[in-house]
């Protein structure tokens, strides 16, 4: 196989599955930078698409960016090449370069780790209501190890530890709705015309009806009138995602085990969304280390009807050749 950096159509290929990833508020805050003579993409975070208020360490836009170089790592596996990943290569001087990312020869890979890559335009956050249908113990030991694969640990709570989160997410949810810079930035990421970024309303989903399940609302409704309200299961399967640390490299870390874990989820036929409240700065702040470290994602995880996807940039305005 050529190498993945020596076509043009092979770096399309490479960039259009990191760039699908998924991004908080779909900011999208990432750019490539491909060195051609080196063989060398790197990964640079777009701190200009952060948002200050809800994640002002910039905690979920390296999350966002682990996810993409999470697709591009299976991209390069697909080639028959192995992905040299060095992240943080100039910490001290140029924080924002996420990585340096590099190929070597491979056999191909394992027919799971090509289907985990063939899943990449499948995968979407899914906003409406999960069936009644449990997410079976062999698919949740799966997942689980997908974060683990990645230096993570996914926990899936009980019934008892699903309550209790849901009310802290609750909670914090009722702060942030009380928050006009919090008001201002979400208006920011949900726009009312099409545009390539941003959360657009089609995927908002219905409201949940009385107290419901606390998912994130992000906006009263779309161009074709108000959102609808519907039921949604009070006790659903969560997955908490957990680093050791709670830096940078852990956040690197913890987009890639997330990636991993949905991806893993999709190939299964399990939706799934996510309910960041809790971790957003004007939430509650970081939560509290718990025993297998630092909480970095609340997953909520079923089994949903097919959702649209979400809009792109488009794929000159992400990669730069030098
Ligand atoms: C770090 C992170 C936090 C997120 N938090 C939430 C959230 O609290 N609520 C939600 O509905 N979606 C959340 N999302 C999902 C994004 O909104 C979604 O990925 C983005 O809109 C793109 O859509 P897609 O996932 O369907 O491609 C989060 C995604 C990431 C990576």
């Amino acid at each position: 196989m050529p190498h993945p950096y020596a076509t043009h159509v092979g770096v399309r290929r490479l960039v259009t599955a990191a760039i699908a990833a998924p991004s908080v508020h779909n900011t999208q805050p990432w750019f490539f930078r491909l060195d051609e003579d080196a063989a060398v993409m790197e990964l640079h975070a777009d701190t200009g698409r952060g948002l200050p208020v809800i994640d002002p360490r910039g905690r979920a836009l390296h999350i966002s960016c682990g996810a993409a170089l999470f697709n591009l790592r299976l991209a390069i596996r697909v080639t028959g090449h192995r992905p040299l990943i060095e992240p943080f290569p100039d910490a001290a001087r140029r924080p924002d370069l996420l990585a340096a990312v590099r190929a070597a020869d491979a056999p191909m890979p394992s027919p799971s780790l090509a289907e985990l890559y063939a899943t990449i335009p499948h995968r979407r956050t899914n906003r409406r209501p999960f069936g009644k249908r449990r997410v079976p113990q062999v698919v949740r030991d799966e997942l689980a190890a997908a974060a683990r694969e990645e230096g993570a640990v996914l926990n899936l709570p009980g019934p008892q530890t699903t309550a209790y989160l849901l009310g802290l997410i609750a909670a914090a949810d009722a702060k942030l709705v009380a928050d006009p810079a919090y008001l201002a930035e979400l208006a920011r990421w949900t726009p009312d015309r099409t545009r390539g970024d941003g959360v657009p309303w089609y995927s908002f989903g219905p409201r949940p009806t009385g107290r419901g399940l606390p998912l994130r609302d992000f906006g009263p409704e779309g161009p074709a009138g108000g959102r609808d309200v519907d039921d949604f299961a009070a006790r659903p399967q969560l997955g908490v995602l957990l680093t050791r640390g709670d830096g940078p490299q852990d956040w690197l870390r913890a987009g890639q085990a997330l990636q991993r874990v949905l991806l893993t989820a999709a190939r299964r036929g399990v939706s799934s969304s996510l309910l960041s409240q809790l971790l957003d700065a004007r939430g509650s702040g970081p939560a509290e280390p718990q025993p297998h470290g630092h909480i970095q994602a609340i997953i909520r995880f079923g089994y949903g009807p097919l959702v649209p996807g979400t809009p792109r940039r488009p794929f000159p305005e992400v990669l730069e050749r030098v």
